[in-house]
């Protein structure tokens, strides 16, 4: 893929979208060269769904307990992100396992977003059990999914304090802060032809002392 031609995305959803709203968003003011060929929801009432509508982007509605299998439901993914041109494959708030299936038809080139700092507090309700474990920080990551969950190669990851007073929805809304700052800059390093993969680890090509970005590193002091 040239660094100068756009990638197209296909974006599965369950949800809010506000993920898919940033990666929109980030389109729109021309920081990321990308087309979402497709927005895919297993759920008919996600509210993403409404969001890909309003920007002009074909979004579909494949409800997975219509299949008998997850590899059913999994095939019928493939074909519609195939049939569009699809080259990666973005998770955005997707509340459904992925089976070889699907990870095997776009190997290194499906990014998920998770609400914690991977590989700690890997499942559900992460913001919750950090909180719980009386974390002093948590954050969100950008990985590479692979057949094992919340276990594929990390791209970027993002931190923000964890106070001893957080509720979940506080956590989870500075964490969400984050979220929508490093997914559109994960996709556009993968646009540019810098994220090369070994092993299970990502290396960010000539990123050089950028590759930690002191911003991510050093969030704002308290933000309530
Ligand atoms: C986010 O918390 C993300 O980390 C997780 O699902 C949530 C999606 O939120 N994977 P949204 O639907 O993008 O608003």
């Amino acid at each position: 893929m040239a660094a100068d031609s756009a990638v197209n995305l296909g974006v599965l959803i369950s949800g809010f979208g506000s993920n898919l709203q940033a990666i929109i968003d980030a389109i729109e003011r021309r920081e990321l060269a990308a087309r979402i060929k497709l927005v895919v929801s297993n759920r008919a009432d996600a509210a993403g769904l409404e969001r890909a509508r309003r920007h002009g982007i074909d979004a579909l509605v494949t409800e997975h307990r219509k299949f008998p299998s997850r590899e059913a439901f999994d095939h019928e993914l493939v074909a519609a992100l195939k049939a569009r041109g699809v080259e990666l494959v973005i998770l955005a708030g997707f509340m459904r396992l992925l089976s070889p299936v699907m990870v095997r038809a776009f190997p290194n080139r499906i990014m998920n977003m998770h609400p914690a700092l991977l590989p700690a507090f890997p499942g559900l309700n992460v913001q919750q059990a950090a909180i719980d474990h009386g974390a002093r920080f948590s954050g969100c990551t950008v990985f590479f999914v692979s057949e094992g969950l919340d276990d594929g190669p990390i791209i970027i990851q993002a931190a923000v304090p964890v106070y001893p007073d957080d509720r979940e929805q506080q956590l989870s809304d500075r964490i969400l802060a984050q979220e929508h700052r490093i997914y559109p800059r994960a996709i556009q390093l993968y646009q540019q032809g810098r994220l090369e993969v070994r092993g299970r680890k990502v290396y960010v090509k000539d990123e050089g002392s950028g590759a930690i970005d002191e911003a991510l590193v050093n969030p704002p002091l308290r933000d309530h």
